[in-house]
């Protein structure tokens, strides 16, 4: 099958042309503090420290009611772009795209097929001097402890070990006795699900290659310094796509993914320059990798350099043949009409959603002295938590009884607040920091002359629309962005 570098045509309704943006004034990203950003998380109910009343766990984070609906608007965005309303190929043809959820505990003879066993390693130095730990592979990143602060492994009182390799899988144990023969692991990747279920979805679901199966879960690194709030942590979630084609069009279909992959990311609203691709060289391939190229983003700790957010993967024939080999089963395809035989090669985009989500916050927000807040999250309405508050001005007068029955009209539609309490500008002010598109207000005029006051976060400008006419602007302001 032909396939193109070209965005794919617009069709499906919102989702689908990546053509759908929100005009980004990109603030530089080195002048957001990542500390303001993490208050904000924290106050504001998005991201907040694992286990905190314990004193929280180094690597792991929950999010908060204002997060989760943050990410699960990222997620489904995913899904129906993959999954759902598939991309369509350069012919107008939808790609054939299907889902699934596999478990987080597989048999482990999984990762020693996939070389996770032996390979999926971090080379980590020990400092005896200052008792910190490092991974070798990133010693420039880091500080050490001592005063005066000074790179790793330049202070007078430096003295580091010699590079050891560290597995990052966790470890865990099947049934009531902990022995060999019952250890396990969480998966350090979803990918993995997917080729095991590979031969059950070639038998069901009466696809032919190219096609892909997709999956968002979570995935689990002992990362030997998590770091940089949820860039990297040891507990977070994947948004992974594997594309089986055959062997002659991987190189095709690996430019096509590459190009729609960087599109949605814009299409999100993300600034085109602080998008950018990096190849990696030969000698930083995964052991599994042909080739790699990485949607890095300018995040504000990496700034003015990037960071990853995506990596967009050749695996060539390595996992279903490792898997064939070590399972015992046929995974060849057979196509026919071709009358062929053979192992497809599997091009795979593999995203991080918390690190999606990170990428959403970082990106959002928004310092701005003129409003009480001094700071808004600019997302794009398709993803921000809360699309609409809804305020009476006062709470009498009839007001918040109207404000009530338009909460409890538009609440199926979209994920809509009410609120009553504090005065309007606090209000706004709560909005603001949650990334809020729309505060719909019901004052005397609303009583009297059946209408509201919009007021648009982004530009703080209010104007008047017809109270029966809300629901349609909310649609169409959340289609098409702001
Ligand atoms: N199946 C291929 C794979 O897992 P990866 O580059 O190791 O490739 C894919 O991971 C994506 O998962 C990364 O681009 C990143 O967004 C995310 N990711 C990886 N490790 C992570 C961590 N420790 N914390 C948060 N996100 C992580």
């Amino acid at each position: 099958m032909p396939c193109s570098h070209q965005p794919r045509p617009q069709e499906c309704g919102r989702n689908q042309g990546h053509s759908v943006t929100t005009k980004t004034t990109a603030i530089d990203p080195a002048t957001k503090s990542m500390d303001d950003i993490v208050a904000l998380c924290k106050r504001r109910g998005f991201v907040f420290p694992a286990s905190e009343i314990y004193g929280g766990l180094n690597g792991f984070w929950d999010y908060g009611p204002l997060g989760t609906q943050l990410k699960n608007n990222l997620r489904d965005d995913w899904w129906k772009n993959m999954v759902e309303c598939p991309p369509l190929d350069p012919d107008g043809h939808p790609l054939q795209i299907v889902g699934l959820d596999s478990a987080i505990i597989q048999n482990p003879k999984t990762w020693e097929a996939s070389g996770h066993i032996a390979g999926f390693n971090d080379p980590m130095v020990d400092c005896r001097g200052c008792k910190a730990r490092f991974r070798a592979d990133h010693i420039d990143e880091y500080e050490c402890p001592l005063k005066p602060s000074k790179k790793a492994g330049d202070h007078d009182k430096c003295d580091l070990t010699e590079p050891r390799q560290f597995n990052l899988m966790f470890e865990t144990f099947i049934g009531a006795i902990k022995d060999e023969d019952a250890k396990a692991y969480l998966r350090p990747e979803t990918a993995q699900g997917i080729f095991l279920d590979y031969k059950n979805i070639v038998d069901t679901m009466r696809v032919k290659v190219p096609f892909g199966i997709a999956q968002v879960g979570k995935a689990f690194r002992n990362e030997v310094t998590p770091r940089n709030f949820i860039f990297r942590s040891r507990e977070f979630e994947q948004m992974e796509m594997e594309w089986f084609c055959h062997p002659d069009e991987a190189p095709k279909w690996y430019e096509f993914w590459k190009e729609q992959r960087m599109g949605w990311w814009a299409s999100l609203g993300v600034a085109a320059e602080n998008l950018r691709f990096r190849d990696h060289e030969e000698d930083e391939l995964a052991h599994y990798s042909k080739m790699c190229v990485d949607v890095e983003y300018r995040y504000p700790f990496t700034a003015p350099g990037f960071g990853e957010l995506e990596g967009i993967a050749h695996r060539g024939c390595f996992d279903l043949t490792q898997h064939q080999e070590h399972s015992k089963q046929k995974l060849e395809y057979f196509d026919q009409e071709g009358k062929q035989r053979y192992i497809p090669n599997v091009i795979e985009p593999a995203s991080g959603l918390t690190r999606g989500v990170l990428v959403l916050l970082c990106e959002a927000y928004t310092p701005d002295d003129s409003r009480p807040s001094k700071v808004f999250m600019k997302f794009h309405p398709r993803l921000a938590p809360i699309k609409a508050g809804i305020f009476p001005l006062v709470n009498k007068d009839g007001m918040p009884q109207v404000a009530e029955k338009l909460y409890m009209d538009l609440r199926r539609r979209f994920t809509v607040q009410i609120d009553v309490k504090q005065n309007i500008g606090k209000r706004y002010a709560r909005m603001d920091e949650a990334g809020t598109p729309f505060c719909f207000t019901v004052d005397g005029d609303t009583l009297s002359g059946q209408t509201v006051t919009v007021r648009h976060r982004d530009t703080q400008q209010q104007e008047r629309i017809a109270l029966d006419k809300v629901a349609e602007f909310l649609g169409e302001q959340i289609e098409d962005g702001e």
